[in-house]
């Protein structure tokens, strides 16, 4: 199996063989308490069973869904916010050409994305697109009841009944939520939308192996056997396996919990490659959420290189000393790109003449990790042998088991949020909503 890596080399000088082998039980401990449902927030465990479990009826509904929608739409409209929105969004723009949106083939619609911001801005060009291009919607609410995407599902809705009738409309709708309660599951019975559930166990950030993330991406025109294969194959290696150094999600937990407690507060994960910027986007929901409580958890924070070192560089190489640094780190790109030669040489870079674009941002990458280093960063490096849906399959539960195991070394409840909700108090109580008091 062609195996996500953890590579080490780099954080030598800042972690001990001796360091490892102490949090070793530690860690070993958070995995047996993740794995027979014994912690906290032990009744958000339906992940980890997903991607063997997940019944083929969903994966072969989607597939008709796509079949069904595609024809009739060339923009698909992805409604929803946090967990409900993040995962879709990584996959996708992980596997799609930088340039999607102008070179669309029209086998499969174009996705964009509403109900992750209150902009009327947004809004109002959004509005402008949908008004010249033929779409449909998913809408997606665990709850049912997040303001942002039951605003902005209401503009559209009304928008779409507009532009086809009320009843062609309602079969270019798809909503997404929970089985038996919240206002959008009421209003896609009433509807008669057709639906998929988002199950009870499994909360927002670790829902993108649902039909969350797994129907805008086959929507997308994406391999969703293959994300679920990836998975799969990640979730025996991080289930069975006790040995630090074959499972890259105990080794990834106890690196990142050492460091913590050595005073490295923030981890930056970084890409050299811009289409994995969504990646760590959704990282950054899937560890801030999981592990930033009860006054405690690394802070997640995240860079695009060679572009970040241009502005955020400075910091990291001379600032203050609180961050460390996780490198996704791609191994085979997809393309290829010739550097021409030029007699002339103005530019300087005939050196450069034979090298590959890939090998000279992989010494971009190693020449930054050196000197990070030198600047006391310590530098942990995830190799992706390339970008694919399988990859991202075991990317992506990679990180979830990692993100499980680390909280429970931490020493929090890493499948609640209490702490969402308090804006959401203000933001009502300021807006009037009834029942929250007045202004
Ligand atoms: O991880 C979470 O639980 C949150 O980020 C939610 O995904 C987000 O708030 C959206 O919630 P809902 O899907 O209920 O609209």
């Amino acid at each position: 199996m062609n195996t996500i890596r953890l590579n080490t080399d780099y954080l030598k000088q800042f972690v001990s063989p001796t360091e490892l082998g102490s949090i070793r039980n530690e860690v070993l401990q958070a995995k047996k308490t993740l794995l027979s449902g014994s912690g906290r927030g032990n009744d958000f465990l339906g992940w980890l069973d997903l991607p063997k479990d997940l019944s083929p009826e969903i994966v072969n509904n989607i597939k008709a869904d796509v079949q069904r929608i595609s024809p009739r739409a060339s923009l698909f409209v992805v409604i929803g916010i946090g967990g409900s929105y993040l995962g879709a969004r990584a996959v996708i723009e992980a596997l799609q050409s930088e340039f999607a949106s102008m070179q669309s083939d029209g086998s499969h619609p174009y996705i964009i994305y509403a109900g992750h911001t209150l902009s009327e801005d947004y809004y109002c060009q959004l509005l402008k697109l949908l008004d010249n291009h033929d779409y449909a919607v998913a809408v997606i609410s665990k709850s049912g009841t997040t303001t942002e995407p039951a605003v902005a599902f209401r503009i559209i809705k009304s928008h779409l009944e507009k532009k086809y009738g009320k009843t062609d409309a309602a079969g270019r709708i798809i909503a997404i939520t929970d089985a038996h309660r919240g206002a959008l599951h009421d209003i896609a019975q009433q509807e008669g939308y057709r639906t998929y559930v988002i199950p009870d166990n499994v909360g927002g950030r670790f829902s993108v192996l649902t039909p969350v993330g797994l129907l805008p991406i086959a929507m997308a025109g994406y391999n969703i056997d293959q994300l679920l294969q990836g998975a799969c194959d990640m979730r025996r290696l991080c289930t069975e396996s006790d040995d630090l150094d074959e499972n890259p999600a105990l080794l990834y937990a106890a690196l990142r919990n050492i460091l913590y407690r050595k005073g490295y507060k923030v981890e930056i994960l970084e890409n050299f490659i811009p289409q994995l910027k969504y990646i760590s986007e959704w990282w950054k929901q899937l560890y801030g959420e999981s592990e930033g409580k009860e006054g405690k958890g690394i802070l997640p924070h995240s860079l695009s290189f060679t572009t970040d070192l241009h502005s955020m560089g400075q910091y990291v190489q001379e600032g203050e000393r609180l961050m460390f640094e996780t490198v996704l780190s791609l191994e085979k790109p997809q393309g290829k790109v010739e550097i021409p030669a030029d007699e002339k040489n103005l530019d300087g870079i005939n050196y450069l003449l034979g090298k590959s674009l890939t090998e000279i941002n992989l010494n971009a990458e190693i020449g930054t990790i050196l000197a990070h280093n030198d600047g006391g960063v310590p530098v942990l490096r995830i190799l992706l042998p390339t970008v694919d849906e399988y990859t991202l399959g075991q990317l992506i539960y990679f990180f979830e088991f990692a993100c499980g195991v680390s909280g429970y070394t931490l020493g929090v409840n890493p499948f609640d949020q209490p702490g969402v909700e308090a804006y959401k108090k203000n933001m009502f109580r300021l807006l009037g909503k009834p029942g929250y008091g007045s202004n």
